[in-house]
């Protein structure tokens, strides 16, 4: 246990719901085995995506690759370890440099190690970009599409001093200690949390494990009888955090903060035990990094980050903050725009304050 933070609450978090630009959160179903699917298009292109682990976050991440394949007519393959797996991204995309693709976008678990690899890609005149998760400085990846991890962790750090009203001690489940995306939403939330007297416990890293998740969720509780919160980092800590806090019959002592809007997360919102997600726009970084590929492809560097409006080599998909009150509002705006989701608010109301 490091790591505490303590000083006072000077400010409180707005929650509001951001507006998706396009495609937001489309529901899966989480598999046992590592994923690969192949949409064909008549063209020669033949554009890969690989992902970090198998969950309904990525599934929706797949359908946006397959939906971009279909509508610009090319080839886009999926692949996804069960869990994070460095070896298993490297061996990927070395399988795809040996066939010589046009392009690889990839959510470098371990954005170091996979430098090489990349840059082994790049040098065989493979268009290599990163989704989800940055690349290292100076990589050879062409353009980050995805959430600005930072800003996105200090809305989460902001919205838990606001449910603890400016003290309290905060566990947080994490999925990486080398992924760019959990470094920095913990960086972002500790800046959210600054100048509070909110105290945060060392991030506990279970590699996108749910049993492991679990495990480490339960032991924080059991041996922090004052947590009063917890902040779970990627798709799938949230729930685990949720059910940790149930068994623990610690609901509303407990608030919880996660990421992302698969459905047991908006579920948790609808119960009450999850106080509020920042929702990724996850379809959207799967679209557009086989458009960018496709646009590389055709129209070379210059003109296709300018005409995907890339800014500093980053193309920022945005996020939006759920909680109960801006559920139904969360789930209007994904009508409006032919989003599917298995869950509905229907028939449900967030409780009156
Ligand atoms: C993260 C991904 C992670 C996913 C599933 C998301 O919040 O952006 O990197 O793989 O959660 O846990």
């Amino acid at each position: 246990m490091r790591n505490y933070l303590r000083a006072e609450l000077i400010c409180l978090a707005v929650l509001c719901l951001g507006v998706a630009a396009c495609g937001a959160a489309e529901l899966g179903t989480p598999a046992d085995e590592p994923t690969e699917t192949r949409a064909l298009g008549p063209g020669s292109t033949k554009i890969v995506v690989i992902g970090k682990s198998v969950h309904p976050y990525w599934s929706n991440i797949e359908k946006g690759v397959e939906a971009a394949g279909r509508d610009l007519g090319v080839e886009t393959i999926f692949f996804s370890p069960a869990k994070e797996d460095v070896a298993a991204q490297i061996q990927t995309m070395e399988t795809y440099i040996a066939q010589n693709v046009t392009g690889i976008a990839v959510a470098p678990s371990d954005p170091q190690a996979l430098e090489p690899v990349m840059r082994k890609a790049a040098g065989a005149g493979i268009f290599v970009i990163t989704l989800d998760t940055p690349p290292v400085e100076d990589s050879v990846s062409l353009v980050y599409i995805g959430t600005n991890n930072f800003a996105a962790g200090e809305i989460a750090g902001k919205t838990m001093a606001r449910l603890l009203a400016g003290s309290g001690k905060v566990g947080i489940g994490r999925g990486s200690d080398t992924a760019l995306n959990a470094l920095q939403r913990t960086e972002g939330f500790m800046a959210g949390i600054a100048g509070t007297d909110v105290q945060v416990l060392a991030p506990v890293n279970d590699k996108e494990d749910p049993a492991i998740a679990l495990q480490l969720a339960n032991s924080i509780i059991a041996s922090h009888p004052d947590l009063s919160g917890a902040f779970g980092i990627y798709a799938y800590n949230g729930p685990i955090w949720a059910t940790a806090i149930k068994e623990a019959d610690a609901v509303g002592r407990i608030h919880l903060v996660c990421f992302d809007a698969t459905s047991d997360i908006i579920n948790g919102i609808k119960e009450g035990v999850i106080d509020a997600t920042v929702a990724q726009r996850e379809y959207d970084m799967g679209y557009k990094s086989v458009q960018i590929i496709n646009l590389l492809a055709e129209k070379g560097e210059e003109a296709a980050l300018d005409e995907m409006g890339a800014q500093d080599g980053v193309i920022d998909t945005g996020v939006d903050v759920i909680t109960p009150a801006t559920l139904k509002k969360y789930e209007a705006m994904l009508d409006r725009r032919g989003i599917p989701h298995d869950w509905s608010t229907e028939g449900w109301e967030p409780p009156s304050r």
